[in-house]
């Protein structure tokens, strides 16, 4: 081959591999293709391995997704309302559930609504947020299922804890709230105290409003 022919052939080379690169539509040279075009399927694409052409399954089904939540009430006045006509607690009462719940208050709960439930905590002393209603006060009888439907979703000022605290310890926090609303009536309803007459109960306002009166003399 003469020195001519050589040179020309490899100017034809050079210049085609210059063009080829050029190429917007191509990816130039590819120097291990399998690292750019896996032999895996992507996923989310089409393949022919499966019967609908679709990479990713379907799930089996009446699985659950992770985090997926089965709670049936909806965030709604009616939902609040079925709450409290129908949930009860799941979780067996246990002195050591309640004194979780008691932990648990104290690091979520209490600088809102106070340690003993007045609404006082240093939330709405120190800013102008409005004080939550006192649990001894007009909260005294919200049921179970409302208190747990409260921790679902929030309500209004208050915001949902359902992803900051597990389904298990929001209960335990129902059990601790309850007990904060009446101590007598969590007695009875979960230790087994008898239930304390009406006539009792009277006669005790009666002595508490006597012993105010005398203070204020
Ligand atoms: C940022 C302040 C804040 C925090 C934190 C907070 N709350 Fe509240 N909470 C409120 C306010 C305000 C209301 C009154 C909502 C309304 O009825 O408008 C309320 C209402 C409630 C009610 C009554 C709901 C009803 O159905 O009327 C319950 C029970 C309650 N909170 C429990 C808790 C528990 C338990 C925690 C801790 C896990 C907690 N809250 C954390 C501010 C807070």
């Amino acid at each position: 081959m003469n020195k001519k022919l050589k040179h020309s052939i490899f100017t034809l080379g050079a210049s085609l591999l210059f063009f080829t690169s050029c190429n917007e539509q191509s990816p130039g040279i590819e120097y291990m293709p399998d690292m750019y075009r896996s032999r895996a399927v992507e996923a989310y694409s089409e393949t022919i391995l499966t019967a609908d052409g679709k990479s990713a399954l379907d799930p089996v089904s009446n699985s659950i997704p992770r985090g997926h939540n089965l709670y049936p009430y909806p965030n709604t006045n009616e939902g609040y309302e079925m709450a409290g006509n129908n949930l009860k607690n799941p979780i067996p009462f246990t002195e050591e559930d309640l004194k979780e719940g008691k932990r648990l208050y104290g690091n979520f709960c209490v600088h809102c609504h106070g340690k003993t439930g007045q609404g006082d905590g240093s939330v709405p002393t120190n800013s102008d947020y409005p004080p939550p209603p006192s649990y001894t006060g007009p909260l005294k009888d919200l049921p179970t299922g409302k208190i747990f439907h409260t921790l679902m979703y929030g309500k209004n000022l208050m915001g949902s804890h359902a992803s900051q605290i597990s389904k298990e310890d929001r209960w335990r926090l129902v059990y601790y709230v309850q007990s904060l609303q009446d101590p007598e009536r969590f007695d009875t309803m979960y230790r087994g105290a008898e239930p304390k007459l009406e006539s009792e109960n009277i006669e005790n306002t009666a002595t508490e409003d006597v012993a105010m009166n005398q203070n204020q003399n």
